[in-house]
């Protein structure tokens, strides 16, 4: 019976493994594989093709829970390419192989079990209907997860190499220290920076609400809050005229807003996040009860970011005396959906902050903002 089980969930395995391979799936089946192996595509032309390659200059990388992304400067744009930081694990068997190997399906192999990385791990994952397994959680590498390190270098090896020039200045961006956190940015901050030096890199970091600054307040002399709202953690940094006076972070952001919406409701984080990335209008009344209970959770998120603001703020006596109203940057993808921001102002009313704000704005770009920051610092230090 045993046997049973599992010869049926290894022929299920089989099953969508070939449907990954053959064009005869249900019409479901398709629509989600295309959406998300197109993005895999992207990933995966550019990583054998373009942008894969020795790096001529400096660098950046910002290793997120959600996402890796690798910045440049080249012919005078900053260029940035992106990974889904997940994986998929597979049985190493023949068939497998030679499937990965016909749809260039970005894979290592260690011990007996294929790793499928980035977004074609969100692809079978869903064909599996289960999660993609995260190297990372809550901003910082997953104890959970014994291999975390060795797939982030594998998905960071397929958006950068080694340098052309040995010791090329590679910034990247770290998260603050979580207030009441259990995990340590030391750690994770050291495992990083030794990889990136493996790699030939001369390794330099930067906060992550910092870069932001970096990045958005050139005209406020780097003066204002930098806020990430990224996967899984909200980053923020008061930047004095260029000095991070203040960097903390929460661990709650997107992910905690899909779990908890998925949790109340019994319903697969990934399908919240699916439905969250492609239909949430903050500015819009909730029509369902997902709608209901995704307005919920990011009020939460604002709530418990915006109460963390006031009382950190409140608690430190190095706060510099700033005279004029200061500025704050939102950015990070969890601060996409119309409406973010509105509810971001409309919380901050009823916070008592010892500086006074100008203006909240969005960031440009709000997924490469940290990383398009830590790529300016690169490339001062590079003179
Ligand atoms: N259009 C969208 N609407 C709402 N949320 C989105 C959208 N696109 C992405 N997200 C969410 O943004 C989060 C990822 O953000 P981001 O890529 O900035 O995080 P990260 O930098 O990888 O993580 P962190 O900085 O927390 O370690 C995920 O929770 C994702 O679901
Ligand atoms: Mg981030």
């Amino acid at each position: 019976m045993a046997d049973e089980k599992r010869l049926v969930s290894l022929q299920t395995r089989v099953d969508a493994l070939k449907s990954v391979a053959s064009d005869e799936r249900p019409v479901k089946q398709i629509k989600k594989a295309v959406g998300a192996s197109q993005k895999g595509v992207v990933g995966n032309e550019k990583v054998i093709k373009i942008d894969a390659e020795s790096p001529n200059g400096p660098v950046a990388l910002d290793i997120g829970t959600s996402h890796i992304i690798a910045a440049q400067n080249k012919r005078d744009r900053i260029e940035t390419i992106k990974e889904l930081n997940a994986f998929f694990t597979v049985p190493n068997a023949k068939y497998a192989k030679d499937i990965l190997n016909r749809k260039d399906v970005i894979y290592y192999e260690r011990g007996n079990q294929y790793y499928i990385t980035g977004y074609f791990a969100e692809n079978f994952a869903n064909l599996f209907n289960t999660n993609t397994r995260r190297p990372m959680k809550e901003g910082l590498l997953s104890p959970n997860e014994g291999e975390a390190l060795s797939v982030i270098q594998a998905i960071v090896n397929t958006l950068i190499q080694k340098p052309k020039k040995f010791g090329e200045i590679l910034c990247f961006v770290v998260p603050g220290e979580p207030l009441g956190g259990t995990g340590s940015v030391l750690y994770h901050q050291l495992m990083i920076k030794r990889f990136i030096g493996s790699l030939g890199y001369s390794p330099l970091s930067i906060n992550e609400g910092m870069a932001i600054v970096v990045s958005e307040l050139s005209e406020d002399d780097f003066t204002g809050i930098g806020i990430s709202m990224g996967g899984g953690m909200c980053n923020i940094c008061l930047s004095y005229l260029s000095f991070p006076v203040i960097t903390y972070s929460i661990q709650m952001a997107g992910d905690y807003i899909d779990s908890m919406v998925g949790g109340s409701l019994g319903e697969p984080a990934t399908r919240i996040k699916a439905i969250k990335e492609e239909e949430l209008d903050l500015t819009r009344e909730p029509k369902d009860r997902v709608m209901t209970a995704l307005h919920i959770f990011y009020d939460e998120v604002i709530f418990r970011l915006l109460e963390s603001l006031q009382r950190v703020l409140n608690s430190r006596d190095n706060i510099p005396k700033i005279k004029t109203p200061i500025p704050i940057v939102l950015s990070g993808a969890t601060a996409m959906p119309n409406g973010c921001k509105g509810k971001f102002e409309n919380m901050l009313k009823n916070v008592s902050l010892p500086v006074e704000i100008s203006t909240v704005h969005l960031a440009k770009d709000l997924l490469n903002t940290p990383a398009k920051g830590a790529l300016i610092v690169a490339m001062r230090e590079a003179g």
